[in-house]
């Protein structure tokens, strides 16, 4: 993998995160139900995590000589209860995967200072996939 095809996916990171801050606000503000109030809280400290994603993925891409992306993927319109935490698990465990191969790929390509900045959002992804997981009791 050269620099740019590797600038060029943390770019498709950096518009995941936009999903996850439009996706969470939907979401936070929509679900209802005594039992989703738990969850709800961490929704919302997931979502000033996700501002802190992208721009440290935008610092990142800009650093490496890209342009970092300003699109928002499509999002599905699924507001409500337990098909809604599906959702985010699912974009979870997907930014999981993506950060597992990105942290890897910068090893790879001997930049370490670009794998260290990208080492939070790994750790912090997984807990988010661990609390949606912990909410959906899988
Ligand atoms: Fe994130
Ligand atoms: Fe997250």
């Amino acid at each position: 993998m050269d620099q740019q095809s590797f600038v060029a996916l943390l770019n498709e990171d950096l518009e995941s995160e936009y999903r996850s801050i439009v996706q969470y606000t939907q979401h936070t503000a929509t679900i209802k139900g005594a039992e989703y109030q738990s969850i709800i809280e961490e929704l919302k400290a997931h979502l000033h995590q996700e501002l802190e994603h992208a721009t440290t993925l935008a610092a990142q891409i800009s650093f490496l000589g890209g342009v970092p992306s300003v699109s928002v993927p499509r999002i599905p319109n699924v507001p409500n209860g337990a098909d809604a935490l599906r959702l985010d698990l699912d974009l979870e465990a997907a930014q999981l995967e993506r950060y597992r191969q990105r942290v890897s790929q910068a090893m790879e390509l001997g930049l370490h200072d670009v794998a260290e900045a990208l080492r939070p959002l790994l750790q912090q992804t997984q807990d988010h996939v661990m609390d949606l997981q912990g909410a959906l009791g899988r």
